[in-house]
């Protein structure tokens, strides 16, 4: 991998605002989203890309930019494509056994995907948290170690620890008990260690992938404030079932959904992607449009 390039062009950021769903409720958006006044480039793109699971084409000719230090949101029915097209931001799907992926996938203008790329180290810079907490059978602090002690980055880890856990605003909840078993910790706290471990080898860009489906309501709204928080240093990437999270944390939004092909099989494919406010407010296609007011999906 290269380092990430500093020639970034000007892009705007959304401007807060409301929408309404057919259920009444005022969808604030871009609350959490907060303003920068830093402009930023693109951290990641997708061109052209398809991906395949044996035979069947499962998301067909995606382009998509991921704005540096922002929230992208992914959304769309169930089956529409939105984890695999998230998996393969950063090679996960090379663990699925038959995926393909053709066309690009940059990170700071280099295909991940391209000659020569340790896909370990594209899984360093670009950290994954998954739907379900995975906390490892060890003890809070060997969790968030792992990382770090498998990169070789072992020298001051304690600091690395508590900077991890206090990043995933955790450190005061767990700072008193860091040798005992993960598995102790309430499902909101493991998810926040599962965060720490993520962010605990630096990476660069955060892949979540229905991060708060598992959680209640007081757990979501942590995690969407700490969302809020990790924007200033990460690129984030959130898939979420969740209109007013999307809503919510996001500055832009990507909506899916599963288009039947001339054979009849339902292929992945982007409808709309722009700036949540719009995509909320004024989206261009009626499929969208639909799917956000609940008439469909
Ligand atoms: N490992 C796999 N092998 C074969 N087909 C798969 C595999 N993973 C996903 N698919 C198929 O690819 C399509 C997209 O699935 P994907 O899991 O990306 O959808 P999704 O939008 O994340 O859905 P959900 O909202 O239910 O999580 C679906 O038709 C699914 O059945
Ligand atoms: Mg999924």
């Amino acid at each position: 991998m290269v380092n990430p390039g500093k020639d970034q062009h000007m892009s705007p950021t959304s401007p807060p605002g409301t929408a309404q769903d057919t259920a009444g409720i005022h969808l604030a958006v871009g609350d959490r989203a907060p303003e920068q006044p830093r402009s930023a480039g693109a951290a990641m793109a997708t061109e052209n890309l398809h991906v395949y699971y044996g035979d069947f084409l499962a998301v067909r000719d995606v382009d998509l930019q991921f704005d540096d230090r922002r929230i992208t949101a992914l959304i769309g029915p169930s089956g529409c494509g939105k984890s695999t097209v998230l998996r393969c931001l950063n090679r996960m799907n090379d663990l699925v056994p038959g995926a393909r992926v053709e066309g690009r996938v940059t990170y700071h203008g280099t295909d991940i995907y391209g000659p020569g790329v340790d896909e370990i180290e594209v899984r360093r810079r670009i950290g994954m948290v998954f739907q379900k907490p995975n906390p490892f059978p060890k003890s809070i602090y060997d969790n968030v170690a792992y990382g770090p002690r498998v990169t070789g980055a072992k020298d001051h880890l304690d600091d690395t620890v508590e900077q991890a856990l206090r990043g995933a605003a955790l450190w005061d909840e767990v700072k008193d008990k860091l040798k005992q078993n993960a598995y102790g910790l309430s499902g909101g706290q493991q998810q926040r260690l599962c965060i720490a471990r993520a962010i605990a080898t630096r990476p660069d860009v955060l892949l979540m992938d229905e991060p708060c489906s598992a959680l209640d309501p007081i757990a979501t709204s942590k995690i969407e404030d700490l969302m809020g928080e990790l924007v200033q240093d990460f690129t984030i990437v959130i898939v979420t079932h969740n209109m007013q999270q999307a809503a919510r944390v996001s500055h832009s939004t990507a909506f899916f959904t599963a288009q039947p092909d001339e054979h009849g099989d339902r292929v992945g494919t982007l409808v709309e992607f722009d700036r949540t406010l719009k995509i909320f407010e004024d989206p261009a296609d009626k499929r969208t449009e639909d799917y956000i007011s609940g008439k469909f999906g």
